[in-house]
């Protein structure tokens, strides 16, 4: 079979790749299929049933997110019988779900992609289901937190843990409508292997994880103001949004899958660790100590001379060796090598190191 071909695609040709699924190409071609359970980060697996197309010779609506498209195949993504299925699906949802006043799925300071779905098809004023869904009755960590009313089994946590994270600290657990999301045991996460990187919050479609620091009514309060930046706890350069309001950051979110370099991810230090931004003790401009060992706030100019003239002085005194230099893994890999650089050629000596080469 040849690795590209042509599939007819709500009636157009459109060109695909073996290997891709009706999702990939139609994404690809602009056409919007919806979805719920789906992550670009992972094996699809087809749970959710909102991205159902008709698939030419098959009985049943097929999964587009799962579904690999072959040579010739003919797809259908809009039709009579998709809007009554997701009609009925959308109201299935929402029965089993905590809606607000206006009988949508509730937000909970991440976006709800399921109230987004159900505002496109109307009411079927179905029954609400009691589901004995359990939470984890004690876990005191300190950035998650599980709404189990909201969930809807999607399985992108425990798949973003165990595909991405490695880690396998939640799964999927119980049978039927007492199915939840669960640790071993119902521990706490910090008492798993659970490495609190958030990415279980990330990737759920619907809120039912959230972070405990942002406030639950920040869309009420007006929302935030997102501003690009790159993580400054490591070298590797993860990009950030971060998200401000009234001048302060409330929450730290990456740009998403495929966008930057770290696709979509985050460490619970780039994601949870932003305190500091705004903590008292701060030090936010260059600090000079004058006669009395007191310090002063300097201009980086001043700062800078008076670095260089206190290393001249310890080399004039003691020698290039007396000196040492050592830098940061938090550091891009260019500015360590300027480190490195300013301590063998401007200061004749190779006492240098950084942190991360232990
Ligand atoms: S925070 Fe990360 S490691 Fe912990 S459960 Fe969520 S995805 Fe898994
Ligand atoms: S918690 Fe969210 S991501 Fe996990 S199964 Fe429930 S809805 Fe899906
Ligand atoms: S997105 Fe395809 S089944 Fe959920």
């Amino acid at each position: 079979m040849s690795d590209s071909f042509q599939i007819k695609l709500d009636g157009k040709l459109v060109s695909a790749s073996s290997g891709e699924t009706v999702f990939e190409v139609a994404k690809r071609a602009g056409v919007e299929i919806p979805t719920l359970c789906h992550d670009t980060r992972l094996e699809p697996v087809g749970a959710c049933r909102v991205c159902l197309v008709e698939v030419a010779g098959q009985r049943r609506l097929q999964p587009g997110c799962a579904w690999v498209v072959t040579p010739d195949m003919e797809i259908q993504t809009q039709s009579d019988r998709i809007e009554r299925h997701r009609k009925v699906l959308y109201n299935l949802y929402k029965s089993d779900h905590t809606l607000d006043d206006a009988g949508l799925p509730v937000e909970t300071g991440n976006s709800n992609q399921l109230r987004e779905l159900c505002q496109s098809v109307p009411d079927m004023k179905l029954a609400p289901v009691e589901a004995p869904r359990s939470d984890r009755p004690m876990d005191d960590n300190p950035y998650i937190q599980f709404e189990p009313d909201l969930c809807i089994l999607c399985a992108r946590c425990t798949r973003y843990c165990d595909e991405v994270e490695a880690v396998n600290a939640i799964t999927l657990s119980n049978r039927g409508s007492a199915t939840t999301i669960a640790t071993a045991g119902q521990r706490s996460l910090i008492d798993t292997t659970c490495e609190l990187c958030g990415g279980c919050i990330d990737t759920c479609p619907t809120g039912a994880l959230i972070e405990k620091k942002v406030p639950k009514n920040l869309v009420q309060l007006g929302g935030t103001e997102s501003v690009r930046s790159t993580c400054n706890f490591c070298g590797v350069g993860c990009q950030l949004d971060l998200h401000v309001h009234n001048d302060r950051v409330v929450k730290v979110t990456s740009p998403e899958p495929g966008e930057t370099l770290n696709d979509g991810n985050l460490c619970v230090k780039g994601r949870f660790a932003y305190d500091f931004i705004h903590h008292q003790d701060r030090i936010t401009e260059p600090l000079i100590r004058d006669a009395n060992g007191d310090l002063q706030p300097a201009t980086w100019e001043e700062a800078i001379v008076a670095t260089a003239n206190g290393l001249n002085r310890v080399r004039q005194k003691h020698g290039s060796d007396a000196l040492g230099f050592i830098s940061s893994s938090r550091c891009t890999g260019e500015e360590n090598y300027l480190m490195q650089k300013l301590a063998r050629a401007a200061f004749s000596t190779n006492n240098v190191h950084q942190c991360a080469a232990t």
